[in-house]
């Protein structure tokens, strides 16, 4: 069941420029393009014999031509022009989406049209302030996007799964000080690991004395997780709001459904240091894609046993608090919507 009322991240924005975009969206087919500037979003499947508009649809002024029998539309998915006669049918019109630039994102609404409130985006001001640096990556992973959720909820993995990346001691991760919130609509982890090694990634950015105080502070909202990490040196007041001096991070995970078993994942990372250095900009950009090839490894596997045993249940750890309150949030989304009957698009 998809939550559906709910902005989504689409696609980043510069990814959407003169061609057509094709992405999945709860399910749903849906071509993004650019026409005058103003992007829009449409059901990618023509009104007359199902053509995918985003296989070779082109854009011309402000309409989408479909590339088999060019019948044009608008950007509000109104049929314009059909060629070879002087009519157009009325109801002839395909589904067009809420779509939203902005931050450098496109946020997309595939639920009810008229509960579309561009006031409850999240703002992520980090990609547009020239204090920090951020670079895209989007994926296209094999497994359902609440798999995806757990994982950036319970970062107890790192020390495992990101050994060589972002890793750091297991036993500091896993014991680390954790207090897990509900509020204001979004679930809150806040983990601390206090007098740790610092990580091959963070050494990257800042020359450590020795060990590190180290944070990891997520917010979880259906359709983004963002983590602020960082660390500096030990003993200095990181715990105290002193957070200068070493490296800070700001991680936006744009988690979106696509099917039932497969979802996207738009991240950057923004960085508030070294600024336009980019040789170290690149390095960093390596190992953050390396970190996430290693996070698609394992949600794949997962997802490929839980296909193969449909039915069998897991056990819950302590490190689980956070993405069991993250499913549970998710599962009251779903259910307000079941109850207000607005999942129709
Ligand atoms: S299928 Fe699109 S114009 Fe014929
Ligand atoms: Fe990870």
């Amino acid at each position: 069941m998809f939550l559906r009322n709910c902005w989504y991240v689409a696609a980043f924005a510069a990814e959407v420029a003169a061609q057509p975009v094709a992405r999945t969206v709860c399910g749903k087919a849906v071509v993004l393009f650019r026409t005058g500037g103003t992007v829009a979003a449409l059901e990618d499947r023509c009104i007359h014999r199902g053509m995918p508009l985003s296989q070779g649809g082109e854009v011309d002024g402000d309409i989408l031509r479909c590339p088999y029998h060019g019948l044009e539309f608008d950007r509000a998915g109104m049929c314009r022009k059909i060629p070879g006669q002087d009519y157009v049918p009325s109801g002839a019109r395909i589904a067009a989406f809420p779509l939203v630039e902005r931050n450098g994102l496109l946020w997309i609404w595939t639920g009810d049209p008229a509960r579309a409130d561009p006031a409850t985006i999240p703002e992520h001001h980090y990609h547009n302030d020239p204090r920090w640096e951020w670079r895209p990556v989007f994926l296209e992973i094999e497994c359902d996007w609440s798999l995806l959720n757990d994982n950036l909820l319970d970062l107890t993995h790192l020390g495992f799964v990101h050994k060589k990346t972002i890793g750091g001691d297991p036993a500091a991760h896993a014991g680390a000080e954790m207090k897990v919130e509900h509020r204001d609509g979004r679930v809150h982890v806040t983990r601390w690991l206090a007098n740790t090694e610092p990580p091959p990634f963070y050494r990257l950015g800042h020359a450590f004395k020795g060990k590190i105080d180290r944070w990891q502070e997520i917010e979880f909202r259906p359709g983004l997780v963002r983590i602020w990490t960082g660390g500096t040196d030990a003993g200095t007041g990181a715990y105290e709001g002193k957070r200068e001096g070493g490296v800070q991070f700001m991680g936006f995970h744009g988690v979106t459904p696509r099917t039932a078993h497969s979802c996207y994942y738009h991240f950057t990372q923004a960085r508030n240091f070294r600024l336009g250095e980019t040789e170290l900009d690149e390095r960093i950009h390596q190992a953050a894609f390396a970190t996430l090839l290693e996070d698609k490894a394992v949600l794949e596997g997962q997802q490929a046993r839980m296909l193969e045993n449909p039915g069998r249940g897991f056990i819950d750890i302590r490190a689980d608090a956070g993405g069991l309150q993250g499913r549970r949030l998710v599962e009251q989304c779903v259910a307000d919507e079941a109850r207000t009957g607005a999942a129709a698009a």
